[in-house]
């Protein structure tokens, strides 16, 4: 597979063409940015980790009849991906009280819910990834209802899937956030990553916080974390 122009750069990631126009190739930084990218800084290591973790975790979930961008990892940080048309939407799906919600709704962090909550961001960063709720997503035609159905179907998929999996590892799943794309035919398949970045993961015996917002918060300990959570995926 050889890698061709580089088409796109976020704040944790590269995108680059290859000679296959059906696949894209995904390059993990240690970049790190909270608040909209107020915060900026590098988490060493990180990279390697979010790649090997959002991997072998979207390997599980296409397993359990989720369809994924995922198709192979050429290198420590480098993946090979379906190219998807990305739905500009962040969908997240909460089992525990904490961030935003927390602090939106006056909650205390950990509260835990009688059952999973969803909500959709709208993914723009110069608007600051507004709260939407579906029919807004509609009317902007973000993406079409069918979609949005099966959107939301996947994300509590993917929800019952991680939350086991993490379980058996030492570790609650709080909440994430996913993204999702349609590949050229239409289907729509989960992409972006899952990794400490885009989840909250508390150890299960202490509490423990093993993910990003240790350095959203400036907690230190933040490789420590990440490097934890990796331990526990192997
Ligand atoms: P929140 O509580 O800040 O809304 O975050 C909810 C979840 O979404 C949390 O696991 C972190 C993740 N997340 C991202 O992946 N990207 C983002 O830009 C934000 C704000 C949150």
């Amino acid at each position: 597979m050889e890698k061709r122009d580089l088409i796109y750069e976020g704040k944790a990631k590269k995108v680059y063409l290859t000679d296959d126009p059906a696949l894209v190739i995904v390059d993990y930084k240690d970049d790190a940015t909270a608040f909209n990218g107020l915060k900026k800084g590098t988490i060493a290591g990180k990279g390697v980790i979010n790649n090997r973790m959002s991997n072998l975790l979207m390997q599980r979930l296409e397993a359990s009849g989720i369809p994924t961008h995922y198709v192979e990892e050429l290198s420590d940080r480098e993946t090979l991906v379906r190219r998807v048309s990305v739905v500009p939407l962040e969908v997240i799906i909460r089992n525990i009280a904490a961030g935003s919600f927390s602090k939106r709704y006056g909650v205390k962090e950990g509260v835990v819910f009688d059952q999973p909550t969803i909500e959709f961001s709208y993914k723009n960063d110069d608007l600051g990834d507004p709260l939407m709720n579906e029919y807004h997503a509609l009317a902007l035609h973000l993406a079409s209802a069918d979609e949005i159905a099966l959107i939301k179907r996947y994300a509590f998929m993917v929800n019952e899937v991680l939350s086991a999996y993490w379980k058996e590892r030492g570790v609650i799943l709080v909440d994430f956030k996913l993204e999702f794309g349609r590949l050229s035919d239409g289907t729509i398949a989960l992409a972006d990553e899952i990794s400490p970045d885009t989840c909250r993961f508390w150890d299960a015996q202490t509490s423990e916080k093993l993910d990003k917002d240790r350095f959203r918060r400036d907690l230190g300990g933040v490789e420590d974390a990440y490097s934890e959570m990796m331990r526990r995926l192997t």
